[in-house]
């Protein structure tokens, strides 16, 4: 038996972390389409990691009891690495909430069952959940709190009509989660918290930059205190260091890397931003 790491979502931003934490240990690699599970796993079998690639939506409890008990056959949960999702420009508004708000909720509440001591999770959130007006003391709790069956069904969610807020909504959401989950988490002796990266280069973004908001993305990146997109290797380096053991006391938190992007948009050379989001 081994330690094991799980990741859900395995493009570029999930597999940087997964190679930063997997060394040694067993890495399981979910996907929706098992081919592209099975895509990183060659990668990863051919740089010395040992992999086990399987199907998982994780829109559906179901799949996600599969993945949590073909993990376990492999030895203890030490580390889960949430990278799925899906962007404003991939689906409609139902589908976004229930891939990245509820898909992802719920993952969180199945490993926070079983993970490790001593172990850790990272949910891969985004800096578009920073772009939301402040939401009431009271949203804020149902959205960390609100049993995972019954958050779809929250009042202020029914009246999302683009996909946009949808997502910004879900990666609001995200953060919430995550600080909601500190507390079951730490009970367990693990940590769990999230990342909220600005535009990364990857084929999710590379989407968006084709994509009807291509050219605006262009622009804000020309402008932001960066001046240039992230890439999934510097996501990586902050994710390994807060599932590292010098990140110990660090969970419930959320951790933007976006070039300073937000803060620009508030306070900055962005703020004309404000106006379309
Ligand atoms: N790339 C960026 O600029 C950026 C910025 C901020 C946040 N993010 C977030 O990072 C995460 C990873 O994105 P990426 O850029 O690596 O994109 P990506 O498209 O390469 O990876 C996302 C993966 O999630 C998988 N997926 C989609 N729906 C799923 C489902 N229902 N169940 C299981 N897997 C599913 C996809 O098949 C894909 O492999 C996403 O949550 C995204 O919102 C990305």
């Amino acid at each position: 038996m081994k330690d094991v790491v799980v990741l859900v979502g395995t493009g570029s931003i999930g597999q940087a972390i997964a190679r930063r934490v997997g060394a040694g240990k067993k890495v399981v690699l979910g996907d929706l389409k098992l081919d592209t599970a099975q895509s990183a796993a060659k990668i990863f079998d051919d740089a010395g990691f040992d992999t086990s690639a399987i199907a998982v939506d994780i829109s559906s409890r179901e799949s996600i009891l599969k993945l949590v008990e073909h993990a376990q056959t492999f030895g203890a949960v030490k580390n889960l690495i949430c990278a799925a999702g899906v962007s404003p420009s991939q689906a409609p508004v139902e589908k976004i909430l229930r891939v990245d708000l509820y898909g992802t909720a719920v993952l969180l509440e199945e490993f926070g069952k079983i993970i490790a001591d001593g172990g850790s999770g990272v949910v891969i959130s985004s800096q578009s959940g920073h772009r939301l007006d402040a939401l009431t003391e009271e949203q804020n709790f149902q959205l960390a709190t609100t049993p995972t069956e019954e958050l779809l069904k929250l009042p202020f969610l029914q009246t999302i009509t683009d996909t946009l807020k949808a997502y910004q909504y879900s990666k609001r959401c995200n953060v919430l989660r995550v600080a909601g989950q500190a507390t079951p988490w730490g009970k367990r002796g693990a940590t769990v918290n999230s990342i909220s990266p600005g535009i990364i280069i990857t084929p999710l973004a590379a989407d968006e930059l084709k994509g009807v908001r291509g050219d605006g993305y262009r622009k804000m990146l020309q402008a932001s205190p960066a001046g240039r997109a992230g890439t999934p290797d510097e996501v990586g380096d902050l994710a390994e260091f807060l599932m590292s053991s010098r990140g110990r006391f660090i969970s419930g938190a959320d951790f933007l890397i976006d070039g300073g992007t937000t803060a620009s948009y508030w306070f900055g050379d962005l703020q004309y931003l404000k106006a379309t989001h």
